[in-house]
């Protein structure tokens, strides 16, 4: 299990901590929402569970490890990321951009690789893109594509930052719907500040006010609790 335990981070320069003293929990089988206003510390909570930023107090832990004492290589294989922005080579096809990872970093067989990713997109319903390249493809579908490339190392969890911002509202419900479909292939932890989708989506929330968690548990609950907080 991934959790934070009594994270407090403050960048530099900055007056104030963008992470006060958190600690939260993200348990396997569940889709997990970050949600806040904007500036309340998604973005730097999800940076330090993925071992970007490292707190200066407290830690993020990797089943009771903390993710600093974990091989690079191996914490990357086993935690995915996908930023806001994402990343895809312009130059490269979808495909050739889902296996260049997997042949450079984990030395594996052009052949091989192709067949994965093939199979990938067809299970995440998007094969017609695999021969495009990025500038020919839709944004919805550039955000599965990104998702597809990092499914494709078998991380134990997937962190997605904003993964909606570029979706208008239909294509947020069905990317909602589609993210959990693959709730057989990772653990989601799912930064949004789009309440709809996180409602859609997770299964669990953590509320995030100022840097602090304002509320955590099962969706609703958690939702509902920061409405209280709001009025
Ligand atoms: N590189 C940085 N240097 C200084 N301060 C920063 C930096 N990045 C973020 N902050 C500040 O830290 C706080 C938390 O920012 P963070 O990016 O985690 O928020 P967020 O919840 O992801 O917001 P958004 O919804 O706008 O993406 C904010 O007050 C922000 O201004
Ligand atoms: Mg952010």
């Amino acid at each position: 299990m991934i959790e934070a335990q009594n994270i407090t981070f403050r960048y530099p320069g900055a007056e104030t901590a963008a992470l006060s003293e958190v600690s939260v929990e993200f348990p396997r089988d569940a889709i997990s929402a970050i949600v806040g206003e904007s500036g309340s510390g998604k973005t730097t909570l999800m940076m330090c569970l993925g071992r970007f930023i490292r707190p200066a107090q407290g830690q993020a832990l990797y089943d009771r490890t903390d993710v600093f004492d974990i091989p690079e290589h191996a914490f990357r294989q086993r935690l995915g990321m996908v930023f806001q922005k994402l990343y895809l080579f312009p130059h490269l096809t979808v495909l050739e951009n889902m296996t260049l990872a997997m042949r450079h970093a984990f030395g594996r067989d052009r052949r091989e690789t192709d067949q994965e990713a093939e199979a990938m997109l067809e299970r995440l319903g998007i094969a017609e893109i695999l021969d495009r390249y990025p500038s020919q493809i839709s944004g919805g579908q550039a955000q599965r594509a990104a998702i597809a490339r990092g499914l494709l190392l078998r991380p134990d969890y997937m962190l997605l930052d904003e993964p909606t911002s570029a979706l208008d509202a239909r294509t947020t419900d069905a990317f909602a719907e589609w993210l959990r479909s693959l709730k057989d292939q990772t653990n989601f932890i799912v930064v949004t500040h789009d309440i709809l989708f996180a409602r859609r989506a997770a299964d669990r929330g953590v509320c995030l006010m100022n840097g602090q968690i304002a509320s955590e548990g099962p969706i609703e609950e958690a939702l509902s609790r920061l409405h209280l907080n709001e009025k």
